[in-house]
C-alpha cells in the first residue's frame, strides 16, 4: 500500500476556532485535513463553503507537493459537484473529492418531462478531467448503498487525466460525525486494494482506535477520523496510533 495518511475531519473541531484548530491538528502530526462540505441537499446537514475554506487555508501552510503535509482534502457532500470546482480551487482546496452518486444524478433522468432542459450534468470521468485541469487532485467517493463495481470503468479508463487520485469508501452514511463504523463496507476496500496496489484508498466514518485494525487490514491507507481525534484527551497520541496501525 502507499504511505499512511492521517486526515482528521475538522467536522468535529470547534467551528468558532477553526483556523487555530486546523493549525494545531497539523502540529499534532496530521498529514491532511479532511474538510467536510455539506449542502443540506445531497446530505441532511450543512457545514460551510468556499469562503470559510479560504479563511482557514491561511492558517495552514500549503503542501510542498500536491498530496503532501497540509493537504486540504475537501469531501464534497454536495449536489452538482461540477459547479464548485473553480471556487474551491481558488479557496485553496488541494484535493477535490466528489460523490459518484451526485455526479451521475441528473434532472433529466429523474424527470423525463424536463429532459429538454439542459442540466450541464458532467460524467465522473469528465469531472475528474475538469478537476485535474483546474490544478487539484481528484477523488471519488461512494456511499454505503453504492456498489464498488461502478468504479472499475472510471479507474481503468485509458485517459490518465480522467482517472482519480483517490477513492473514498464511506463507512457511515454521510452527513454526521460520531456515527457507528460499518464494517460491511470493508470488502469494497479489499477489492480496490487487490486491483490497485498503489491507489490512495480513504475510509471515512467511525474510524478510531477500535476500528482502525479492520480498515488497515482491508488495505485502506488514508484514514479520516473526526470524533476519535477531536474528542480525545490526547489527539496527538490518537493520530500516532492510527498511523502505526496502518504502517504495520
Ligand atoms: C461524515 C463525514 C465524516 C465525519 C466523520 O459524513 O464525511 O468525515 O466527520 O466523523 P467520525 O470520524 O466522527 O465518524
Ligand atoms: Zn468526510
Amino acid at each position: 500500500s502507499p504511505p499512511a495518511i492521517i486526515a482528521p475531519s475538522i467536522l468535529s473541531a470547534d467551528f468558532a476556532q477553526l483556523g487555530s484548530e486546523c493549525a494545531t491538528t497539523i502540529e499534532r502530526g496530521a498529514d491532511w485535513l479532511h474538510v467536510d462540505i455539506m449542502d443540506g441537499h445531497f446530505v441532511p446537514n450543512m457545514t460551510f463553503g468556499a469562503p470559510v475554506v479560504t479563511k482557514i487555508r491561511s492558517h495552514v501552510a500549503k503542501p510542498a507537493t500536491p498530496g503532501g503535509k497540509g493537504t486540504f482534502d475537501c469531501h464534497m457532500m454536495i449536489a452538482e459537484p461540477q459547479k464548485w470546482v473553480s471556487e474551491f480551487k481558488s479557496a485553496g482546496c488541494d484535493l477535490y473529492c466528489f460523490h459518484y452518486e451526485a455526479a451521475i444524478s441528473s434532472t433529466a433522468a429523474k424527470d423525463p418531462a424536463n429532459s429538454s432542459k439542459t442540466t450541464a450534468q458532467t460524467s465522473p470521468r469528465e469531472l475528474i478531467r475538469y478537476i485535474h485541469e483546474s490544478g487539484m487532485k481528484a477523488g471519488i467517493a461512494i456511499k454505503p448503498d453504492t456498489k464498488v463495481d461502478v468504479l472499475w470503468d472510471i479507474l481503468e479508463n485509458e485517459e490518465e487525466i480522467e482517472r482519480p487520485d483517490m477513492v473514498l469508501v464511506m463507512t457511515v452514511h454521510p452527513g454526521f460525525g460520531g456515527q457507528k463504523f460499518m464494517a460491511s463496507e470493508l470488502p469494497k476496500v479489499t477489492a480496490l486494494r487487490q486491483r490497485y496496489p498503489d491507489l490512495n484508498i480513504e475510509v471515512d466514518g467511525g474510524l478510531g482506535l477500535g476500528t482502525i485494525d479492520q480498515a488497515a487490514d482491508a488495505g485502506a491507507n488514508v484514514i479520516v477520523a473526526g470524533s476519535a481525534v477531536f474528542g480525545a484527551k490526547d489527539p496527538a497520541e490518537v493520530i500516532a496510533k492510527l498511523r502505526e496501525t496502518v504502517e504495520k
